[in-house]
């Protein structure tokens, strides 16, 4: 079973053990004692099977039940033990006495309620809290259990209902001496539940206060900051020249809202970079300096433009607030950088960027080797390089370009896939063979020829695919639909790729995919190591406290900074307890896959710079800290970003002089 279906059973039975204490506990204030009896049985038979899943569950790992072990299952286990004790002996003999009695049994009641409250606060603090637990958090939830249970026997314990439950004991008790006064035994039960309800608070309280709950950064178990000479964000500029034998690329993208026609025919109204959906392509050959100028014409919120997964030196980054000011309207700023990586990228609008990006502020991003450029020069026809970003306009998910290529048998293919979405979408190739031969711009060592195979690309990752074209038509299917033809002439029928059940075919996995080659950093120790565990919470968001997307109980901004020395290997635990995907993006630097779930990466190394963390799994994953600056580390899923699902990365002596909150009125930068 996997980590998520457990965490959904989990959830399940946790939900169904709170409603079955209640059940025991409002049927026997009804005073039904066999049904309550029954109930009792249930409750606890529940309770027990509530272990199960917490068992297996601690085996895929401590993240996933370290709240549940530590408090919801004592909790709950002490109040289950206490509502059978006291509750139990009662409805048996009230079953066997075959009479209906008179006044509620407080007592009874309060205990099987007060266990319905225990098993109800342990759902709700996995729901809304989860990992980690914090000493603060236990002592609140036991603190709110016992309130509930006190205010519990104030309303049940009504003088009315007690001075039946008193007539009754005067009449039918033979040894009043032994039998403890109800009233006493109320009375006691309210001084000792109101004395813990108030020292809970009271040291929850204090937990909080000394709780080191705002450490500004974390050290993943390395140094802590060093005295050296601060070096601000802004001096980390890329240079301006190209590499010798490059040229100069220069290109002026200009944000602005324009309406704009759609494949389907339909407009919208999109934010553009030159008026166009995606923006003007940026391409290069290896070694040109690419120079652009961003001028914002009419974005209210600012825009900025980030280079997707291409290690640019920090100050290029494009992330407002932190390597730069937002660029508001009538402003502009200049991006400059060397082409040192090949490969298929993307950039897009790092500010209010759940918004901007679905919007249409984005482009593609291709450098090619001077040699490959060269060679497509000189066998131009054979050759057919297409860059295929999907975006989705008004519940469509689209490709851009067009919807047939004719390509003559033989031509050698290149397919660049990007994904600029928020959420995966599936990719298949029907009638040819092929190889994905990279993944996130890097190649892939020997990848082998597939078929027959679908492809989940991450949101904003990439694929290059390449194949020979053969005398048959191609088809390229986005989530299971023929999208774009490559045909061997004008005109040629579907053939077979015409109807293939793309949805069948299993899924390639990429850490098995290719061929094994030494990486010095994966057998290198960690010099730090930091767990990203992300789920959904309560945090404060954009100062107000919401259901958000949090990274270790937190959200961004007041996610500690994680702190790395230059030179440092480190490696990240990415768990994710939540039931949504999340593709985890580090700016500046590519990661190399080592795990998923605990199976290293067996195939070709994978380098990326986008890795979808679905449900329930746990993501090992190593960089060489080489890239001096402060970095975003996010999801990808650009509104759980924007919902708090964002840190930085700060090497130890990078400063930034911007403030982190770049524009009065919009949020912190993103
Ligand atoms: Cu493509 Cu910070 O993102
Ligand atoms: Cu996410």
């Amino acid at each position: 079973m996997t980590t998520g279906t457990l965490i959904i059973l989990d959830h399940a039975i946790a939900l169904l053990c709170a409603i079955a204490w209640f059940a025991a506990g409002i049927t026997m204030a009804r005073r039904q004692a066999k049904p309550a009896l029954a109930l009792l049985a249930a409750a606890l038979l529940v309770t027990l099977i509530r272990v199960v899943p917490v068992v297996v569950l601690a085996g895929r790992g401590w993240w996933f039940v370290q709240e549940k072990v530590l408090l919801g299952l004592p909790m709950l286990a002490v109040a289950a033990v206490a509502a059978t004790v006291i509750a139990g002996h009662r409805l048996r003999s009230q079953a066997m006495s075959g009479q209906r009695p008179e006044g509620i049994d407080t007592a009874g009641v309060v205990a099987l309620l007060t266990a319905a409250y225990a098993a109800l606060a342990s759902f709700v603090v996995t729901f809304l809290i989860g990992y980690p637990l914090t000493l603060s958090t236990a002592l609140i939830t036991v603190a709110v259990v016992l309130a509930g249970a006190l205010l519990t026997v104030r309303v049940l314990g009504t003088p009315d209902a007690n001075d039946a439950n008193d007539a009754n004991d005067m009449n039918t008790v033979e040894e009043p001496d032994t039998e403890p006064d109800p009233d006493v035994s109320r009375r006691r039960f309210l001084g000792v539940a109101g004395g813990v309800v108030v020292a809970g608070a009271g040291a929850a309280g204090a937990g909080l206060s000394v709780w080191p709950a705002d450490a500004a950064t974390d050290d993943g178990g390395g140094p802590g900051p060093a005295p050296r000479a601060a070096v601000p964000v802004t001096d980390l500029r890329g240079p301006d020249t190209p590499a010798p034998g490059g040229v100069r690329r220069e290109y002026v993208l200009t944000a602005q809202k324009t309406t704009v026609r759609l494949a389907s025919g339909h407009t919208v109204d999109a934010w553009t970079f030159d008026g166009s959906v995606p923006g003007p392509p940026v391409t290069a050959n290896q070694g040109d300096l690419i120079e652009v100028k961003l001028v914002n014409h009419d974005i209210d919120d600012g825009v900025t433009l980030h280079w997707h997964g291409y290690d640019v030196p920090c100050g290029e980054d494009g992330a407002p607030g932190v390597t730069q000011d937002v660029v508001g309207p009538g402003e502009e700023f200049t991006y400059r950088f060397r082409a040192n990586q090949v490969g298929t990228y993307w950039y897009h609008t790092h500010q209010m960027s759940h918004i901007g990006v679905r919007k249409g502020l984005y482009g593609t991003l291709v450098v090619t080797s001077r040699d490959r450029q060269q060679a497509v020069d000189d066998a131009a026809p054979e050759q057919l390089d297409l860059t295929l970003p999907v975006h989705t306009f008004d519940g469509t998910a689209t490709i851009a370009g067009d919807a047939e290529y004719v390509a003559a048998p033989g031509t050698a293919v290149r397919l660049r896939l990007i994904n600029t979405d928020s959420s995966p979408h599936r990719f298949a190739l029907a009638g040819t063979s092929f190889r994905v031969a990279a993944v996130d711009g890097r190649e892939l060592v020997e990848p082998g020829e597939i078929s027959r195979t679908g492809l989940r690309l991450p949101a904003a990752g990439r694929y290059d695919l390449v194949f020979v074209m053969p005398s048959t038509s191609v088809a390229l299917a986005l989530d299971d639909a023929a999208t774009v033809w490559l045909r061997p002439q004008a005109g040629a029928p579907d053939g077979e790729a015409s109807t293939p059940d793309t949805a069948a075919w299993p899924d390639l996995d990429l850490l098995t995919y290719g061929t094994p080659a030494p990486v010095a950093l994966r057998g290198a120790t960690a010099d730090r190591h930091f767990t990203l565990v992300l789920d959904r919470g309560v945090a404060m968001v954009d100062g107000s406290p919401a259901y958000a997307q949090i990274v270790n109980g937190r959200a961004h901004p007041s996610i500690p900074d994680q702190l790395v020395t230059e030179g440092d290997a480190v490696r990240f635990t990415v768990v994710n307890r939540s039931l949504e995907t999340h593709p985890w993006h580090l700016h500046g630097h590519p990661v190399l896959i080592l795990s998923r779930d605990g199976k290293p990466s067996s195939g070709s190394p994978l380098w990326v710079d986008t890795f979808a963390v679905r449900a329930g799994e746990v993501w090992e994953v190593a960089f060489r800290a080489s890239n001096p600056g402060i970095w975003m580390n996010h999801c990808h899923n650009l509104p759980h970003q924007h919902q708090g699902m964002m840190l930085r990365l700060r090497y130890d002596g990078v400063t930034t002089p911007f403030d982190g909150m770049p524009m009065a009125g919009s949020s912190h930068g993103h």
